[in-house]
């Protein structure tokens, strides 16, 4: 296999917690590309899979990397590519619109409550495609971009690398009909547990939806990576997310539960949507691997209380069973969600496609994300992900190409960044600005308009 890249340029600065580096990051995102026609009726067909199958991963075994890295910082331990999936970071944070017509459906409701279901629809859809997705995308190199216009979803996305230490990416995404906004900045933070990696997602949501005057927040769960060196990878995401209405203060507050010792909470989302008052007004459950269902707060608390039955039960019976010291493996009870009568199913997730497993366990949307489609060269931004050589030799199946052009693009940006500290140079973003979410007063990354005026005039040359 080829090189086992030690480089010290992704790392963080002066870690103290963590990062192992770039270790396996996976808050979520991305888009498509290659061949795509245009069918009769206009729209365009893209493309199913991708130009070649995966490189498999059983040759290589981390620990025999980790091996020859005792002794070295955590933060100076890069993966081999083989670790990674051909897609960087900002086309992963695009896999966010995969289901965009969830925020259609939202504007298209009067009932307030009913846009707010289908707003937390919309928020647990966007990480699912995290499913199984163990792969490290790339991280983006600073001043990288990416768009994505889909017009059979109704939707335009750019986002920009803004921040190399510690890592940035921006986004903003707009309805093509101007029914909304969709915009953040998000910074995930590793931490190395040793069988693990977890990511916090830093970084608040905004979703606008403007007919309505309506303005949502949150952040993403926590992601957890389990078993990077022994065992079968998998992920776990868990936490509380809460979606706010700006405009009343009602809130949709959403747990996702960690997965517990015998697995019987694994890939669950449980919560309700409460009003000022904090009086609930429906229950939101199900998983965010499969599906979400409402219900009436009333009907699931005396579900709730048959099920406990049952329940204890079963209880003793699962405490005899011992811990597994090696790995810390994923549990086996796969049970599906049970739904509760008089639900109303708010999202199901689609089947992937059939080539999924061998590339990445990509989903139709990720399958199109570094599609180079016919005629974007002209029009696309220099910086554009899709531009990106070692990526586009990995999904080619050229991995000691897509490891060799890695190593020379984290090169040219350090080289880059000393020519600036030399001539106390401050970098200087394009497209997005250092300010205030208006909302929760925090800082974020706002985007500062027409990139699709496409002026590319003295754009960074990072490839
Ligand atoms: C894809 O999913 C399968 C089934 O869960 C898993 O065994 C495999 O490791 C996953 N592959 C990647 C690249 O994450
Ligand atoms: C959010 O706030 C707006 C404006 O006050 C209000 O009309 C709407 O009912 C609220 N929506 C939800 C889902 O709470």
């Amino acid at each position: 296999i080829n090189k086992i890249c030690l480089d010290s340029d992704e790392s963080y600065e002066g870690v103290s917690e963590a990062s192992f580096k770039d270790a396996l990051v996976f808050d979520s995102s991305s888009q498509k590309n290659n061949g795509s026609v245009l069918q009769e009726n206009g729209i365009k067909k893209h493309r199913t899979s991708l130009p070649a199958p995966m490189f498999s991963r059983n040759t290589i075994s981390i620990w025999s990397i980790l091996k020859k890295c005792i002794g070295l910082e955590l933060s100076k331990i890069t993966m081999p590519i083989a670790f990674n999936e051909p897609l960087s970071f900002l086309q992963r944070i695009t896999e966010y619109m995969e289901h965009t017509y969830l925020i259609n459906r939202a504007c298209s409701l009067s009932d307030s409550i009913e846009r707010m279901q289908a707003v937390a629809a919309f928020a647990v859809s966007a990480v699912a495609s995290q499913w199984d997705r163990t792969g490290k995308p790339f991280n983006p190199l600073l001043g990288e971009t990416y768009e994505l216009t889909r017009e059979e979803q109704g939707f335009r996305l750019v986002s920009e690398q803004v921040s190399h230490h510690p890592p940035v990416s921006a986004f903003h995404a707009e309805s093509l009909t101007g029914d909304f906004v969709f915009h953040g900045s998000i910074y995930p933070k590793l931490k190395f547990w040793g069988k693990s990696v977890e990511a916090e997602p830093k970084g608040t949501i905004t979703l606008e939806l403007l007919k309505h005057s309506e303005t949502y927040t949150w952040s993403n769960p926590y992601c957890c990576v389990h078993n990077i060196i022994l065992g079968k990878l998998w992920i776990e995401q868990y936490g509380t997310v809460e979606i706010v209405n700006h405009s009343t203060g009602d809130k949709c507050v959403l747990n996702f539960k960690p997965c517990g010792m015998f697995g019987k909470e694994l890939h669950k989302v449980e919560g309700y949507i409460q009003d000022k008052s904090k009086k609930k007004l429906c229950v939101i459950y199900g998983k965010w691997t499969e599906c979400m269902w409402s219900v009436d707060p009333q009907a699931y608390e005396t579900h709730k209380k048959s099920e406990k039955k049952d329940n204890k039960k079963q209880k003793n019976e699962e405490l005899e069973g011992a811990e597994n010291d090696d790995a810390d493996d994923m549990p086996e009870v796969q049970e599906t969600v049970s739904v509760i009568p008089g639900s109303t199913l708010l999202w199901r997730i689609d089947s992937r496609p059939p080539q999924s497993a061998v590339m990445y366990n990509f989903t139709n949307f990720a399958m199109c994300l570094n599609e180079l489609e016919h005629g974007m060269e002209a029009v696309l931004a220099p910086t554009d992900c899709r531009f990106r050589p070692d990526i586009r030799a990995m999904e080619n199946g050229d991995i000691d190409l897509a490891s060799k052009e890695k190593e020379r693009l984290e090169e040219k940006q350090r080289a880059a960044r000393k020519e600036r500290a030399k001539n106390d140079e401050e970098w200087s973003t394009r497209w997005f600005q250092l300010g205030t979410n208006p909302y929760t007063g925090s800082q974020d990354w706002i985007y500062s308009g027409g990139y699709f005026n496409r002026n590319y005039q003295d754009l960074p040359d990072i490839y």
